[in-house]
C-alpha cells in the first residue's frame, strides 16, 4: 500500500524521485521521505510526517546525486512521525531501505539485533531490514549476499528497495509474497523501480514486474534479476499501453470526479471487441478455458474486496441468469481462512482492479495450491500478480490508471467484465443461444450510453450533497441487483465523506435498521423498474411512514415514485441487468458531492489506501 520509487542513472535523482512520489501519493499519504546518494557517497535523507507537501516544503534545494529512493507511507507499525517515515538506515548508514508490507517476525529480529548491539531507532517493523543488512555487511559479506540473506529471514509479504552507501551506482529491489508489486522500468541508460506502473510512465513504458520471490540488483548499465535460490531470471521488459496523459487530472478538481465522468469511455473500452452482435457472441481470448472446460463447470465463486467485491456481488446475478450456474460471491479475506470445498468443477473469479490486493491474492493462491480449481482474474493491471495466479487467464479492464482511492470506473468495468464472462460461459454451456444471447449482448452494448445519460443528473446529486452534508447517518436500500449497489453507495459515502452509512437489502431493513429511521436519516432507495420494483415500493412506503427523507433513484417517467419521494434522481429506462451501471452513478456522485460539501479530501481520504497490500 505504501508507494515506492527509485532511480539510478545520469540525471539528478532528487527531482525524479519527488515527482514519482507525487504520482504514488494515492497509495499512502501519512508521511513521505527520500534518500539521494551522490557518486562520492554523500547521502541526503529527508523525511516528514504529513502529506507530501510537508516534505516538498522542507526541501529548499534538491539533494545532489544520481541514485535515489523515495517512499509514501501508510502506517502499520509505529505512529505517523518523522522518525517512522521511510527511508530507514542501518546505524552506520551503510544500508538505506524503503519497504512496503509487514515484517511479521520483526520482534524476534529486533531481539537478535539487540543481542548484537544494534538498537533500532524507530518504532517500525521496517527498520530491521537495513539494520540486518548493516550487520551482515559488518560481518564481511558483500551487499548482494547481505540483501539476499535478509530476504530469507524476514517473514510475511514484503517489497523492499535498497541502496548501498559504498556503491552509489546501483539499487536493490525485491518482492516477497503479496505485499505489493515491484516494477522495474527500463530507460535509455537509466533504470527506475516503483511499486506500480503509473509512477514510471513519464519516463518509460518498458517495464518488468518482479515476480514473487525475485530480487534484482539494478544498475544503469547492468541489471541482474535472481530468484531466492540464486537462479538468474532474464530481464525481458514488456511495453505497457498506459497513457501518461490519462494519469493527469485535466480540467477536473479531483481524480475521482474525472474517473466518474470518464466511465462511459471506460465501459466502451472494456467491452470493445469482446461483446458483438453480429454474429451475437463474446470473444475473450485472454480467458484460456476451452468450451469443454466451461461446459464441465458446476459452480462459480467470485472473490474480491471492497468495491471489487460489490462488483462481484452484481456478477453473481449475471452468472446465475446468463451462465445458468449456481454462484457465490465471497469476501476474499474471509474465504481464504475457511475450508470451503472446491474442485475442478468450480470456476473461481477474482476481481481486483490493482491485481495486488493481498487478501484477494491470498485467496487465489489458496485455490491454486489446495484445490486446483480453474481461475480467472478480472484486473486493470496487466502483468499483475493476480494474472499470474490465474495462470494467465485474465480479463483486463482497460480503464487506464485509476488514481482516486475510492474506485469508480474500475467498478463499472468489473461489472461489464463479469457480464461478458457470464455470457461466454452461458453460450458455451448452451444456456444462452440465438435470440437470448443476442438480447443479452444488445443490452450490454447499451450500457455506456445509459451511463452517459445518467451523468447528466450530476446537478441533482450535487444538491443532495449540499442538503445532506450535515447528517450523521445515511441508509442505502436496494433489492436484487440493486442490493450490491446499495452497499457500494454506502461504502462510497463512508470512504470519502466520513458520514456513517449502511447499505442494506431493502427486505432486511425491517429486521433492525428500521429502528434507526427518523427525520434526520436520509434514505437512498434504488428503485429502477425491475421485477422487484413493487416490493421496493412497499419498502419505500415503510421508511416514509417513519418520517425518513427519501432520495429515490428510479426509472425516468416514473411519475408515481417521483411524486412520492423527497428527491427523485432519474435513470434511463433499461434492461434490469444493465440498471446497476446506471444506479452506480448517483451512488458515486452523492458521495462525491457530500464529501466536497464537507470539504473532505476526496482523492486522499483519511486512513485509506488505493491498494491494500497488508492483512
Ligand atoms: C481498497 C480501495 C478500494 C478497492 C479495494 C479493493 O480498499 O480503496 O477502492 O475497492 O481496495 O481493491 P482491488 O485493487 O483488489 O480492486
Amino acid at each position: 500500500m505504501c508507494g515506492i520509487i527509485g532511480y539510478v542513472g545520469k540525471q539528478a535523482a532528487g527531482p525524479i524521485v519527488l515527482e514519482g512520489l507525487q504520482r504514488l501519493n494515492y497509495r499512502g499519504y501519512d508521511s513521505s521521505g527520500l534518500a539521494v546518494l551522490d557518486h562520492d557517497g554523500a547521502l541526503a535523507v529527508m523525511k516528514r510526517a504529513g502529506k507530501l507537501a510537508e516534505l516538498e516544503a522542507s526541501l529548499t534545494t534538491p539533494p545532489a546525486g544520481r541514485t535515489g529512493i523515495g517512499h509514501t507511507r501508510w502506517a502499520t507499525h509505529g505512529a505517523v512521525s518523522d522518525g517512522n517515515a521511510h527511508p530507514h538506515l542501518s546505524s552506520d548508514g551503510a544500508a538505506i531501505v524503503v519497504h512496503n508490507g509487514i515484517v511479521e517476525n520483526y520482534r524476534a529480529l529486533r531481539e537478535r539485533l539487540a543481542a548484537a548491539g544494534v538498537e533500532c531507532r524507530s518504532e517500525t517493523d521496517s527498520e530491521v531490514i537495513p539494520q540486518l543488512i548493516g550487520l551482515y555487511l559488518r560481518e564481511g559479506h558483500d551487499f548482494d549476499e547481505a540483501f539476499r540473506r535478509v530476504l530469507g529471514e524476514i517473514e510475511g509479504g514484503n517489497a523492499v528497495v535498497a541502496m548501498e552507501r559504498r556503491r552509489p551506482e546501483r539499487l536493490y529491489a525485491a518482492r516477497l509474497g503479496n505485499a505489493g508489486g515491484i516494477v522495474l522500468g527500463v530507460g535509455g541508460d537509466e533504470m527506475f523501480v516503483a511499486s506500480d506502473v503509473p509512477a514510471l510512465l513519464p519516463h518509460t513504458t518498458l517495464v518488468q514486474p518482479l515476480a514473487n520471490g525475485q530480487w534484482a540488483r539494478i544498475g544503469a548499465a547492468e541489471t541482474t534479476i535472481r530468484d531466492l535460490d540464486g537462479a538468474e531470471v532474464a530481464l525481458a521488459p514488456q511495453r505497457v499501453s498506459m497513457d501518461p496523459v490519462a494519469v493527469a487530472k485535466g480540467p477536473y478538481t479531483h481524480f475521482m470526479q474525472k474517473e466518474i465522468m470518464e466511465q462511459p469511455r471506460a465501459l466502451s473500452d472494456c467491452i470493445r471487441g469482446r461483446a458483438h452482435v453480429n454474429p451475437a457472441g463474446v470473444s475473450l481470448e485472454d480467458v484460456r478455458l476451452s468450451d469443454d472446460q466451461l461446459r464441465s463447470l458446476r459452480r462459480v465463486l467470485i472473490v474480491g474486496m471492497g468495491t471489487s467485491m460489490h462488483a462481484g456481488m452484481v456478477g453473481r446475478y449475471y452468472m446465475e441468469s446468463l451462465a445458468g450456474l449456481p454462484t457465490d460471491c465471497d469476501n476474499a479475506s474471509e474465504f481464504r481462512y475457511r475450508a470451503p470445498l472446491l474442485g475442478p468443477e468450480t470456476l473461481v473469479v477474482a476481481v481486483t482492479q490493482s491485481g495486488e490486493t493481498v487478501d484477494t491474492l491470498g485467496a487465489m493462491a489458496q485455490v491454486r495450491d489446495h484445490w486446483g480449481a480453474p481461475r480467472v482474474a478480472i484486473t486493470n493491471v496487466e502483468e499483475s500478480e493476480a494474472t499470474r495466479l490465474a495462470a494467465g487467464s485474465a480479463i483486463y479492464l482497460r480503464c487506464g490508471p485509476e488514481i482516486g482511492v475510492a474506485s469508480t470506473k474500475t467498478f463499472m468495468a468489473s461489472m461489464a467484465a463479469l457480464y461478458v464472462l457470464a455470457c461466454r460461459i452461458g453460450a458455451a454451456r448452451g444456456h444462452l443461444r440465438g435470440a437470448t444471447l443476442e438480447r443479452a449482448i444488445d443490452a450490454l452494448l447499451t450500457a455506456p450510453g445509459i451511463v452517459d445519460r445518467t451523468l447528466a443528473q450530476a446537478e441533482i446529486c450535487r444538491e443532495v450533497g449540499r442538503v445532506c452534508q450535515d447528517v450523521e447517518h445515511m441508509l442505502y436500500l436496494g433489492r436484487g441487483l440493486q442490493y450490491p449497489l446499495a452497499m457500494e453507495g454506502a461504502l462510497k459515502c463512508k470512504e470519502i465523506s466520513y458520514i456513517h452509512a449502511e447499505g442494506y437489502p431493502a427486505g432486511e431493513m425491517k429486521h433492525g435498521p428500521i429502528a434507526l429511521i427518523d427525520r434526520s436519516m436520509p434514505v437512498v432507495a434504488l428503485a429502477p423498474r425491475d421485477p422487484l420494483y413493487d416490493k421496493m415500493w412497499s419498502n419505500i412506503q415503510q421508511v416514509q411512514a417513519r418520517d425518513a427523507t427519501v432520495i429515490a433513484v428510479g426509472t425516468e417517467g416514473d411519475a408515481e415514485l417521483e411524486a412520492a419521494a423527497d428527491v427523485f434522481i432519474p435513470i434511463p429506462a433499461c434492461d434490469p441487468l444493465i440498471a446497476p451501471f446506471a444506479t452506480a452513478i448517483p451512488a458515486q456522485l452523492i458521495a462525491y458531492y457530500l464529501a466536497t460539501a464537507r470539504g473532505a479530501d476526496v482523492d486522499q481520504p483519511r486512513h485509506l489506501a488505493k491498494t491494500v497490500t497488508v492483512e
